[in-house]
């Protein structure tokens, strides 16, 4: 059975930590889902570390939904959230209805995520209201960069940590599931986790969230463009990868692949039929 909102909300009060992480295809869907991750982010971290976009702002609905449907086709059990792409929700409420539907009646998932803290409660509520689970995302939100000056720490100042729990308060009344905290100092989302009755969901905002959520790329060595520094590497694939790759061109160039191991062969009468034929 696939995991539900609730399961993931009942981890909180049995004080299970909540594991996530993100997947934008089939087989790699398929492969965290089999290793027991309950929780599975369709983020629009896509933009980079799958389509090569400087930031996750070039990422469209069409892009994102793509992949959705990819994941929920690899996931058997694990909840698909999907991340709405900058300016699928912002600019009015009747659009981020309209585009957060999609993401569950085109895409599959079973929950969508979006950017923003009190000024976004409103759509939420509307949003959940159309029986659509959504999840917060606060602290750093990469669709805002340009707005914020960079990927910096947020919540440092006495006024911004006053705002973010607001916005943390805001988006639990407004009906949010879950909340990402997104790079923010350990001791706010302590405090943060302390109050909410709803899960969050840590990157960057140390050991004390109720879950930790990792790009998959930057947990498996895939993608080497920039490591975060919250990033924790539990495999180089991204060396394997290209050893291997380097190990196929040599073997190709060698003529030591293919063998007859990886070939097929035709009935001796039918090769005798052939090779008597002239053209
Ligand atoms: O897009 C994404 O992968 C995210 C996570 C960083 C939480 O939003």
């Amino acid at each position: 059975m696939r995991v539900t909102i609730n399961d993931i909300k009942a981890m909180k009060g049995k004080g299970q930590r909540i594991p996530m992480v993100t997947a934008y295809d089939y087989p790699t869907a398929k492969l965290v889902d089999e290793a027991g991750m309950p929780f599975i982010l369709v983020g629009d971290s896509l933009g980079q570390v799958v389509l090569g976009y400087e930031s996750t702002v070039r990422v469209t609905m069409e892009e994102m939904l793509h992949h959705i449907k990819a994941v929920v086709r690899g996931a058997q059990r694990a909840l698909v959230v999907a991340d709405m792409p900058f300016m699928s929700y912002q600019s009015d409420v009747a659009a981020a209805i309209r585009n957060a539907g999609r993401m569950l009646q085109e895409g599959g998932a079973g929950a969508v995520k979006l950017e923003g803290g009190e000024h976004m409660a409103e759509t939420v509520r509307r949003i959940v209201e159309c029986g659509i689970p959504v999840m917060g995302h606060i602290g750093l939100t990469p669709q805002s960069v340009h707005q914020l000056g960079g990927y910096k720490v947020q919540g440092r100042t006495p006024r911004a940590a006053a705002k973010l729990v607001r916005d943390a308060h805001a988006l639990e009344e407004a009906g949010a599931f879950s909340i990402v905290l997104e790079s923010v100092p350990t001791q706010l989302s302590r405090i943060i986790t302390q109050r909410l009755a709803i899960p969050t969901i840590g990157i960057g905002a140390g050991p004390f969230c109720d879950g930790q959520v990792q790009v998959l790329h930057d947990m498996m060595g895939m993608f080497t463009d920039f490591v975060p520094k919250h990033a924790r590497r539990y495999a180089n694939l991204g060396e394997v990868f290209k050893e291997a790759t380097a190990q196929y061109i040599k073997e190709v160039q060698e003529g030591a692949f293919p063998t007859e191991k990886e070939s097929f062969t035709m009935d001796e009468s039918v090769l005798a039929e052939l090779e008597g034929v002239r053209d």
